[in-house]
């Protein structure tokens, strides 16, 4: 489903700030695989996900999503193919509309304009349904502006809206580290039913390793621009946070405290 080849990127080439953040990064998932990818700061995490998204062109390399070379696109022509959920909750949604219109605006995704724009009482049943499953009082507010929801609640909004037209690749980065424990074990709990019942082949960046190793049936780790260790499987499932931090180490890289916390 998604084939990442070779893929380098340098920013700020030939100045002091120059910064290799990928090199050479190959990764391939398959179809419905749910990938975690853990690693420090800096190393690479949040690159990888906008050379798929195609925020910038890479440098060299190829990334095709479901056999399309999508290396040449704009972040515009690719979004079709994906799902977008980042670490900031304002992002994603427009907090000026309600929450039956922001979903509305999702669900209608890729058609034509010129469409009728009001929300029907059908759609509003559907997204009342929605709504509940993911246990934030969500359902009862439809026509609450979104710029009134706390955090989470925004934030799962966005992951809804991310999915609601199946992406082939939905890229999650980092999205529940801005919420309190209870919200994001909620905001992960959806994540993980959205996932599976849609069989959505999903990479989703994570500090936490114990959220890394629960979730999902593989497990990157990124340092210094490169994926170092790649486990799926039973032998994900065997995994333990100290095997993490061994490699981790062993890889030279530094412990966050976020991470060792966590
Ligand atoms: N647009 C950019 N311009 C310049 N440098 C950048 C840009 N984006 C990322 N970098 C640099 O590339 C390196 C990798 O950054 P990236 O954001 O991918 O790290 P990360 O693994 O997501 O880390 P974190 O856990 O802190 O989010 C960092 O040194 C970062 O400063
Ligand atoms: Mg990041």
């Amino acid at each position: 489903m998604l084939n990442v080849e070779h893929v380098y990127k340098t920013f700020n080439p030939g100045t002091i700030n120059e910064k290799r953040a990928l090199i050479d990064v190959n990764l391939q998932l398959e179809d419905g695989d749910f990938c975690t990818v853990i690693g420090g700061n800096g190393a690479g995490k949040s690159t990888i996900m906008n050379a798929i998204a195609g925020v910038w062109p890479v440098d060299s390399g190829r990334i095709t999503i479901d056999g399309n070379d999508v290396s040449g696109l704009s972040e515009y022509k690719r979004a079709p193919f994906l799902g977008r959920v980042f670490q900031a909750p304002m992002m994603g949604t427009a907090g000026d509309m309600q929450i039956d219109e922001n979903l509305a605006l999702a669900a209608r995704r890729g058609q034509k304009r010129g469409l009728r724009w009001g929300v029907t009482a059908k759609e509003r049943d559907e997204y009342r349904e929605i709504l509940r499953k993911l246990d934030l009082g969500l359902e009862d507010r439809l026509t609450a502006k979104v710029g009134l929801l706390s955090g989470g609640q925004r934030q799962a909004l966005t992951l809804i809206m991310a999915t609601m037209k199946k992406p082939r690749i939905l890229l999650l980065d980092e999205h529940t580290a801005a919420l309190d424990p209870k919200t994001a074990a909620k905001v992960l709990a959806a994540t993980d039913r959205i996932v599976n019942e849609n069989k959505l082949t999903t990479l989703m960046v994570t500090h936490n390793m114990r959220d890394a190793i629960a979730h999902g049936n593989r497990l990157i780790m990124m340092s210094d621009g490169d994926i170092i260790f790649d486990v799926r499987g039973e032998e994900k499932q065997r995994l333990q946070v100290t095997d993490l931090l061994e490699k981790f180490e062993a890889a030279g890289g530094e412990v966050s405290d976020r991470m060792a916390l966590s």
